[in-house]
Parts: structure tokens; sequence; C-alpha cells
């Protein structure tokens, strides 16, 4: 398999252990105001990160160039920031951090989009 699928399989387990660490948390402790928090890291960490994976090991020649790695890591960069620019905003202390992760978790999707639409080649069986 190549690295940048490999990277968002192994990676995207961990967003969901650290996501779902957060929820259980969040019930134990009865702060369901973080739910956004929790719910973004899980759909932009672990949902999404999956989902590129899935479609960079279909699809290995879209993964092998740069574009592919810079896309991935904005959303990298888009969920670990946006986890707790979130809470921060939640919590009235700041939404700057929630902004940058926005951005960069909707260029990397339009990367994404870029990347799947210029890519013309059969997936792999
Ligand atoms: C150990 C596993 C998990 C626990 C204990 C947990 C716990 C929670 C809790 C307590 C809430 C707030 C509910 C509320 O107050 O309305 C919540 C919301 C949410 N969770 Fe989880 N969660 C878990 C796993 C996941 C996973 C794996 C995903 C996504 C792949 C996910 C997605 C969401 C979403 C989208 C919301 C917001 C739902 C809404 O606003 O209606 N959760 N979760
Ligand atoms: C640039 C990226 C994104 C931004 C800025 C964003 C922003 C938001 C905002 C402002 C809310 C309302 C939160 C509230 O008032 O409680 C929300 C809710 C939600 N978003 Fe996103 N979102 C993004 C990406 C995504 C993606 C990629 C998914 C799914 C794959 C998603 C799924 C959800 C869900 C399920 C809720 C309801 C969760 C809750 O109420 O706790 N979002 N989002």
């Amino acid at each position: 398999m190549n690295f940048i699928a490999r990277s968002c399989w192994v990676s995207a387990p961990l967003y969901a252990l650290v996501g779902m660490g957060f929820g259980i948390w969040m019930s134990a402790s009865g702060q369901h105001q973080f739910s956004p928090a929790h719910a973004h890291l899980n759909l932009l960490g672990f949902v999404s990160m999956a989902l590129f994976g899935a479609y960079y090991t279909l699809v290995p020649t879209a993964a092998s160039s740069l574009l592919a790695r810079v896309q991935v890591i904005s959303m990298h960069a888009g969920a670990v920031l946006m986890f707790p620019g979130v809470i921060m905003a939640i919590n009235g202390t700041g939404d700057g951090l929630a902004k940058a992760g926005s951005l960069l978790a909707i260029i990397s999707m339009l990367l994404f989009a870029f990347i799947a639409f210029r890519t013309n080649e059969p997936a792999r069986a």
C-alpha cells in the first residue's frame, strides 16, 4: 500500500480513540456542551481521513503527487487545530484557532475535490 493511504489508515483510528475518549469524558462529567469539538474531531479526523485512505488505496496514482501530501497534511492540521479551537470558542476564550482549523479543513477538501477530478484512472479491483 502507498505511503499516503497507509498514513491515513493509521491516523484515522488514532483520532477516533482520542475523540471517543473525549466522548466518554463528556458523558461521565456531563459536559455535553463540548459535543461539536468531539463531533468534528471524529468526523474530520476519523471519518474523513479513513475515506481519504480508501480513495488513495483504490486510486494509487492520485496518491503519488505532492498535492496529495499537501491535501492530507492540511486535513491533519485542520482537525488538530479545530479540536482545541472549538473548545476555546465554546468557552468564550477566542475563536482564532477554530477559524484557522476550519480554513485548513476546507482547503484540504477543495484540494481533494481537485485531485479526484483530475485523476482519470480506473479504480483498483
Ligand atoms: C466511545 C465512543 C463515543 C462516546 C462515549 C460518545 C459520546 C458522545 C456524547 C456524550 C455526545 C453528546 C450528545 C448530546 O449531548 O447530545 C456525542 C455527540 C456526538 N458524537 Fe459521539 N461519542 C462516541 C463516538 C463517536 C464517534 C466514533 C463519532 C463519529 C464517527 C461520534 C460522533 C458524534 C456526533 C456527530 C455528535 C453530535 C451529535 C448531535 O449533535 O446530534 N461519536 N457523542
Ligand atoms: C470547515 C469545516 C467545518 C466547519 C467550520 C464546521 C462548522 C460547524 C458548526 C459551526 C456547527 C454547529 C455547532 C453548534 O452550533 O453546536 C457544526 C455542526 C456539525 N457539523 Fe460541522 N463543520 C465543518 C465540517 C464538518 C464535516 C466535514 C462534517 C462531517 C463529515 C461535519 C458534521 C457536523 C455535524 C454532524 C454537526 C452537528 C454536531 C453537533 O451539533 O454537535 N462538519 N459544524
